[in-house]
């Protein structure tokens, strides 16, 4: 699927329009978790046939929105196992705990490619915010296999539940919490840690215009489904620093 096709897919994806209080309401569990669910939805291809965990490119970025129409996430299979029950704390010092990477070796793991420093994320023009291979080089820091905001140089570790290891940003990306079933399928469920969506929300509504007719279009949840596609289809310029 390219670009067009995907934003059209998004497009007539079904959805509910929730209101806007409900954006910046967060849950806390009671174990001390930071963490909202929100619909269920399967990731698919262009086809609509579900992505299968096992065949996901290692290393490779994927896009997909969620938990709101315009909201990107990265999913990446980091091609080796996250560290579990890691201890994360957000900037107003609410302490949550992020489990793991989903699939069977623990290695897959989706984020909100919005960055917590000033907001940078994919588009279609460009995409500032990628995951960059354990390969690959970054000014960010010495090692790579982490996610890194080319504006400012901010990397986040995958593997510690994107906790912040270089740059400005002061807290970890919020996580999409996944769910692969038996069938191999993977399902996004919901947001841990702080998220950005109500800062997001207010500060791109020309961008929102352009890429989806209307901005309202953006902050509508995404319901049943949401198109996966590598992000080298969706963005005409990956950036690394
Ligand atoms: S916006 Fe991402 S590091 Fe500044």
């Amino acid at each position: 699927m390219n670009r067009r096709g995907f934003l059209k897919v998004m497009g007539a994806a079904t959805v509910v329009a929730v209101s806007p209080s409900s954006i910046t309401q967060t849950l806390y569990a009671d174990d001390g978790t930071l963490y909202k669910t929100y619909e269920k939805v399967k990731l698919v291809d262009d086809s609509g046939n579900p992505i299968k965990a096992s065949k996901l490119k290692k290393e490779k970025n994927y896009i997909f929105m969620y938990p709101y129409m315009g909201t990107p996430c990265l999913l990446v299979d980091i091609g080796e196992p996250t560290n579990k029950n890691v201890k994360l704390k957000s900037e107003d010092g609410v302490e949550y705990i992020f489990s793991g990477g989903a699939g069977k070796n623990n290695s897959i793991v989706a984020v909100s490619a919005i960055c917590q420093h000033q907001l940078t994320h994919p588009k279609p023009s460009d995409s500032f915010l990628n995951y960059v291979a354990k390969s690959k080089k970054t000014m960010a820091q010495k090692k790579s296999g982490v996610f890194v905001c080319s504006s400012h140089l901010s990397a986040y570790d995958p593997k510690d539940g994107a906790k912040v290891t270089a740059g400005p940003a002061t807290q970890a990306l919020a996580n999409i919490v996944l769910e692969v079933d038996s069938n191999d399928e993977i399902w996004a469920v919901g947001v841990l840690g702080a998220d950005k969506f109500h800062d997001y929300f207010k500060s791109f509504k020309p961008e929102f215009k352009l890429i989806y007719g209307n901005w309202r279009k953006a902050k509508k949840i995404v319901k049943v489904n949401t198109p996966t596609i590598a992000l080298s289809e969706y963005t005409k310029d990956i950036i690394i620093y």
